[in-house]
């Protein structure tokens, strides 16, 4: 009985081990194997040598629990959106890439295929944060509010899509940058709302103005969002300024039209009255024109 289970056990080893070198010389890992992640959609990428084999994505913060992604299980795409999977709280996460067949045989074992673990990351500090959109109102002579669109995330709530503000919480900041219209001196102020009032602004110039996000807690190689684009404001409070704008347009094209009216009325006269016959003549040859 005993020597017959041995026989068993070294049958069991014998195919596992055939198994595990012919897979070895066979089944590709995943390669180049990156995290890319913006406003905390966070997409896992690799490269892969061969098109017909499906591959599992698994992931854990402890080394110790490795969950599957259940959007990435058996997928052929090189590719695994993890934004829902990776709690986006202050976690460092491993991801490990699974190669299988196509046609997974639930027979075999997982630990028989080869795998790839992904680099470290951490959503919370690791995750880019795109250029926010602002608005630049002005308040008085000498102070705008500018007010920030938190960007949006991927990942949702509740059935309700988060902001980064609702990921970050307090550790969200924004640089503020801006120039008086034509000198170099740039001023920039920290603001820990998404809405700030600059003032002490000079009544008689144009300012530009620039926001990004900015999160002193993170490491200093991600502490900064990309840049928005630049705004600025007109000289003198911009709505008067835009509304005389507008008024000089209209003066400037009334008085041209009136001018042209008048010279093509003196032109025609003075031809009316000096040569009758040939006016008639010209107005006929230049109608089709
Ligand atoms: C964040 O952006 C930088 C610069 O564009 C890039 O090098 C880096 O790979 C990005 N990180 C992630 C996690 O996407
Ligand atoms: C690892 O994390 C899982 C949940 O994500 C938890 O259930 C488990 O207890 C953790 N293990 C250790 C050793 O911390
Ligand atoms: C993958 O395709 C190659 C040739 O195209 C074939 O030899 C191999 O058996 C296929 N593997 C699987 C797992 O389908
Ligand atoms: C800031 O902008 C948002 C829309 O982008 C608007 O709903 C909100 O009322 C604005 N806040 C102020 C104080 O202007």
């Amino acid at each position: 009985m005993a020597s017959l289970k041995n026989v068993l056990y070294l049958g069991v080893c014998l195919s596992a081990w055939i198994i595990t070198t012919t897979n070895e010389k066979f089944v590709p890992k995943a390669e180049n194997v990156q995290w890319v992640s913006l406003d905390f959609k966070t997409i896992l990428t690799w490269t892969t040598k061969a098109s017909n084999y499906s591959y599992t994505v698994l992931y854990s913060w402890n080394d110790s629990d490795w969950s599957e992604c259940a959007d990435c299980i058996q997928i052929s795409e090189p590719e695994c959106d993890l934004s829902q999977s990776l709690v986006a709280f202050d976690r460092t996460y491993t991801a490990d890439i699974r190669t299988e067949p196509a046609m997974m045989n639930n027979g075999y074992n997982h630990e028989e295929f080869p795998h790839t673990h992904s680099p470290l990351f951490n959503p919370y500090r690791d995750s880019n944060i795109s250029a926010v959109k602002f608005t630049v109102e002005v308040i008085d002579d000498s102070r705008v509010l500018i007010n920030i669109t938190d960007p949006l995330t991927s990942i949702y709530q509740h059935g309700k899509q988060l902001r980064i503000r609702d990921i970050l919480k307090n550790d969200l900041k924004y640089k503020i940058s801006y120039y008086k219209s034509g000198s170099t001196g740039k001023r920039d102020i920290i603001s820990d709302s998404s809405l700030r009032e600059v003032s002490e602004l000079d009544a008689e110039e144009s300012y530009c103005f620039m926001v990004a996000a900015y999160i002193p807690s993170r490491p200093k190689t991600t502490q900064l969002g990309a840049w928005s684009k630049q705004l600025c404001t007109q000289r003198q409070g911009s709505v008067l300024q835009e509304l005389s704008l507008g008024a000089w347009v209209g003066a400037v094209s009334i008085l041209l039209t009136v001018l042209i009216i008048i010279i093509t009325v003196t032109a025609l006269c003075c031809k009316c009255c000096s040569q009758r016959n040939k006016t008639v003549h010209t107005s006929q040859s230049s109608a089709p024109v």
